[in-house]
């Protein structure tokens, strides 16, 4: 008897992530030929229609973009099925167990609102959908606050093992998040300076230029420290705390992961107003365009912020008293992310004269988005026959992956294709683990607490700008600035 084939089922399949990144990135693979052969896809969702509107959809979506290619479409097309059914209710699940027959791996993506993970999950585990070929893919954000992602983890665990539930943070599937491994890691000389007796400070930037746009009932309830904070920031920050783990099997990164997540300083009531700033954009001009304020966008007040810087403290040896600036927004004066490692100066200058204030400190800046990029700066003497004394100059030693990698980089993927590629295999070293998602959302807690403890309203900020003044006094304070 043949083997049954495996089966991705994307739970929202009509809706926008489904549109916007799945499909694109399965396509993608597709052309790449990397989906297992046999695979089978099946998009679900509530809304009527069959599997030929549904491909005509996707296929005008792809052809709006830049690398349509009729093979490709072909070949992902034949996978291609729509099932029109509420998969949330028991009755839904059979007709979506119906239409899935028999099946070898089956991987469920859900790209849903969190609400509806529990429900779903009951839903399938009903209709006999969640045997021991099945993993759940689930996006973030895992709930709205510890309790809630607490309730959604209890209801998957009923369902399925850990050992199944694959929970998305896209940045872990981006290239560069996965290339501060190999950095870290994979060279001698970084890994002896990466502690406290090296490094003075660190900064994790998520500049981002455009506005919540249609997203706002979504990002209204959650603002910036749910959206990005929690998931994105927190992931960044780990892989650049953590201790080195023994391999790159799932369980030995992620245990990493969580002790940096359980050494973050929680905040207080007192150390709110000193530690962090919440902002929220107004009406401005971004890349010359003139935008609306976020009240515009949601259509009536909201307290929600759209930006925020904090120091985050993690309490362990490594890392004791140095501060790991973390700022994130909406309508940026520009796009860009960007970790910064800031190395301490040199104990002594043995260099007089002007030189001395030359001198500055090294700096490791990984540039992730919009260009990937590791650049070193470190100093230098200023070229020339000078009687005077030696005069020094910072000069960056820079590693463009663009061009360092030439042709063999390729076309940069979307950071779903790894993960959707991983996920059918079933490798979840990329993957966030309950007891992570919820260390992250206590330390998220803590902060929506202490601001709401101190009463800390969001501070306006034109679009177009780098946050409120806070943020920069926020870092300045300390003698430091961010890197611009
Ligand atoms: C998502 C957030 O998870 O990440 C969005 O919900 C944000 O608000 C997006 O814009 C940023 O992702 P990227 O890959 O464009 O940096």
């Amino acid at each position: 008897m043949p083997t049954p084939a495996p089966v991705l089922v994307l739970l929202g399949g009509a809706g926008d992530l489904a549109m916007r990144m799945l499909l694109p990135s399965l396509y993608h693979l597709e052309l790449d030929n990397l989906l297992p052969p046999a695979l089978r896809i099946i998009a679900v969702g509530r809304a009527p229609g069959d599997a030929d509107s549904y491909r005509a959809e996707v296929k005008a979506d792809l052809e709006a973009r830049d690398m349509f290619d009729a093979a490709g479409w072909a070949r992902i097309s034949a996978r291609l099925d729509y099932c029109a059914t509420d998969a949330g209710r028991p009755e839904g699940a059979r007709v979506l167990a119906d239409r899935i027959g028999d099946h070898g791996d089956l991987v469920f993506f859900y790209a849903l609102s969190p609400s509806l993970f529990a429900p779903v999950t009951q839903a399938l585990q009903a209709a006999g959908l969640t045997g021991e070929r099945t993993r759940l893919v689930l996006e973030k954000p895992i709930g709205r606050d510890l309790e809630s992602s607490r309730a959604i983890n209890a209801a998957i665990a009923a369902a399925v093992p850990e050992s199944r539930v694959f929970r998305i943070d896209h940045y872990l599937g981006k290239e560069t998040v996965q290339n501060l491994i190999a950095l870290r890691f994979a060279n001698t000389l970084f890994e002896p300076l990466w502690t406290s007796r090296s490094i003075d400070h660190v900064q994790i930037t998520v500049a981002e230029t455009h506005g919540v746009g249609d997203r706002w009932p979504y990002y209204d309830d959650y603002g910036a420290i749910r959206d990005m904070l929690q998931n994105h920031m927190l992931q960044l920050l780990c892989l650049v705390a953590m201790e080195p783990p023994s391999d790159l099997e799932p369980d030995a990164v992620r245990n990493e992961k969580v002790k940096v997540l359980r050494s973050l300083r929680p905040f207080t009531r007192a150390s709110a107003a000193s530690d962090s700033v919440r902002g929220q954009y107004g009406d401005g001009v971004v890349e010359g365009q003139a935008v609306k304020s976020y009240e515009s966008e949601v259509g009536r007040p909201s307290a929600t912020e759209t930006f925020v810087a904090l120091t985050a403290w993690i309490d362990n040896w490594r890392w004791a008293g140095v501060p790991f600036f973390l700022r994130t927004g909406k309508r940026m004066a520009e796009r860009n992310t960007q970790i910064v490692i800031q190395f301490k100066p040199v104990p002594h200058s043995i260099f007089g004269g002007a030189a001395v204030d030359d001198l500055v400190a090294n700096r490791l800046v990984i540039e992730l988005q919009p260009d990937e990029d590791i650049a070193l700066t470190i100093m230098n003497k200023r070229p020339g026959l000078t009687q005077e004394a030696m005069r020094l100059q910072p000069l960056p030693l820079s590693l463009s992956l663009a061009r360092a990698l030439g042709g063999e980089g390729g076309r940069r993927r979307i950071a779903y294709e790894r993960l959707l590629l991983d996920a059918l295999r079933g490798d979840q070293t990329l993957f966030v683990r309950n007891d992570e998602v919820e260390a992250a959302w206590r330390f998220v807690d803590g902060v929506a607490d202490a601001w709401a403890a101190a009463g800390m309203a969001p501070r306006p900020y034109p679009a177009g700008s780098w946050g409120p003044g806070g943020a920069f006094a926020l870092i300045e304070r300390s003698g430091r600035s961010w890197n611009e």
